[in-house]
């Protein structure tokens, strides 16, 4: 699909006109991230490994790209704001037999799609803590992987690993970039001492610069840092001086988050002093400071929680309308089949979800049996279709283009979506949406509100009217 008719000016406008209280005060609402539409809560138990099985033969005489997902779970201490899928565990012997498994899992897979002429254009390594893994085991799974799988050459590829700074020295940076990885996003959320206690994440800023130089120093071309706002203990004033410090460090991407606080899903959440959380102002305070000083200091606001340099790869590939979004965040990378890999993980191949077991005892019988560790998934219909690559082009490019829609799908856009465009009406009088007879802009104001543009164009939650247990979208 060709996307034109975009205004990308706007990215370049200050953070007041991307932060206008009032409306955020009215939209602000629960609501996915869409890194998946249909999103996880759709999937279901009907979906099997053997139905895994049937699509990967499916789609085995396929040339398009792959992308590989490998989730590695282990984390030696628990940071208690966490929502990630991990194990805590300071038993590093642990990783030994879930290398095993992954070894096998990557077998079958290759097995199953019976050739490896499809060439990897994407690996992401995920959490978890990666290098809970040795140098050494990760040299290991890297050579099964480039043994199976088809990698394109270093400089064709987006090859990344999420990093815990504390769990990383010279030796691993290195190591990982001699097995062939190119992008790393560092944990960071906040540098203050009070905040990090509070959440059980001591980490220094030196040790943090270090990790960062030295992936430099070993050519890792995109390095990104996750912050997170909403933390006990914080403020505009104290997350002032980290914003200083990572502008400082100048990462070519800066992801800055929302601290979702769902205690009844994340245990270790429990332990969070929610007295010392801040007020919703002040957590909308610290929102609109951090966007005015982010953009102060040359970074673009890309789209949900992601800003980046204007010469990084991802501002790029905006502009040229080539931004697509999967369970990774933005990525260069067209939208391809996913293969997921590791207990948890979701790959998405043939026009349907597959996720793994969540439990590891699972993961670990199915694996070491002769199936798939898949526990459940979605098959896409058509509508599904047409709906993921609204919400994906709406996410990627602030607006909508309905002909390239309209050719592709069959349908009139305006008549198919009557009711989501009446819904738009409303976001239009409010200046979050630029409403026109052949497409739709968003705004400057909507697009920190992109999550509520996108809710419009879903069938399930306009179904159900709410958000159905998601974070706050702001
Ligand atoms: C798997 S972790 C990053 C890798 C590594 N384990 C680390 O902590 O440095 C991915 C990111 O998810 C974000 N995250 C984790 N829990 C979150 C929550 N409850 N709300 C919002 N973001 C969260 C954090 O910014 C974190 O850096
Ligand atoms: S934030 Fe990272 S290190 Fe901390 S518990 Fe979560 S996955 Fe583990």
């Amino acid at each position: 699909m060709n996307h034109k008719n975009r205004d990308f000016s706007a990215s370049l406008l200050g953070g007041a006109d991307l932060f206008d209280l009032k409306v955020i005060k009215k939209y602000n609402k629960a609501g996915p991230r869409y890194t998946s539409y249909p999103t996880a809560p759709m999937f279901h138990t009907g979906i099997s490994g053997d139905d895994y099985t049937s699509t990967l033969k499916r789609v085995a005489s396929d040339n398009a790209p792959l992308s590989l997902y490998i989730h590695i779970p282990f984390c030696n201490t628990v940071c208690y704001y966490c929502g990630c899928s991990k194990i805590v565990t300071r038993k590093y012997d642990r990783a030994a037999p879930y290398l095993a498994l992954l070894l096998k899992e990557i077998d079958r897979v290759a097995d199953a799609l019976d050739n490896t002429r499809r060439p990897v254009t994407q690996l992401h390594f995920g959490g978890g803590t990666p290098t809970f893994m040795s140098n050494d085991q990760m040299r290991t799974l890297m050579t099964r992987l480039r043994q199976r799988f088809n990698f394109v050459a270093k400089d064709e590829g987006e090859f990344s690993i999420e990093i815990d700074p504390r769990e990383c020295d010279a030796d691993t940076v290195r190591v990982l970039q001699e097995i062939g990885l190119n992008r790393m996003s560092m944990g960071v959320q906040d540098f203050d001492p009070i905040v990090q206690k509070a959440v059980n994440r001591i980490q220094s800023k030196e040790e943090t610069m270090r990790v960062l130089n030295e992936a430099r120093q070993h050519g890792f071309e995109s390095m990104n840092i996750d912050l997170m706002y909403g933390l006990p203990h914080q403020t505009v004033e104290t997350f002032d001086t980290t914003l200083n410090t990572i502008i400082e460090f100048n990462p070519d991407r800066i992801a800055l988050f929302n601290y979702a606080h769902m205690p009844h899903m994340f245990m270790p959440q429990r332990r969070i002093d929610e007295s010392a959380m801040p007020t919703p102002q002040e957590k909308l305070n610290i929102l609109e400071h951090s966007i005015n000083k982010l953009l102060a200091a040359g970074y673009l606001f890309i789209g949900m929680d992601h800003f980046a340099k204007p010469t990084d790869e991802l501002t790029i590939a905006q502009q040229q309308g080539k931004l697509y979004r999967n369970f990774q965040g933005y990525s260069t990378q067209a939208d391809c089949d996913l293969i997921g890999l590791g207990v948890t993980s979701i790959g998405y191949v043939g026009g349907a979800f597959f996720q793994n077991a969540k439990e590891m005892e699972n993961y670990e019988a199915a694996v070491e049996g002769d199936t798939f560790a898949v526990f459940r998934g979605y098959i896409l219909s058509n509508e599904d279709h047409l709906r993921r690559q609204v919400i994906m082009r709406l996410m990627c490019d602030f607006a909508l283009n309905y002909h390239q829609f309209e050719s592709e799908f069959s349908i009139n856009f305006k008549e198919h979506f009557a009711d989501g465009i009446k819904d738009l009406d409303e976001m239009a009088k409010d200046h979050l949406v630029e409403l026109r007879d052949d497409g739709l802009t968003v705004l400057p104001a909507g697009r920190l509100l992109i999550r509520n543009v996108a809710m419009v164009f879903d069938e399930y939650l306009q179904k159900k009217k709410e958000g159905g247990g998601f974070s706050k979208t702001i």
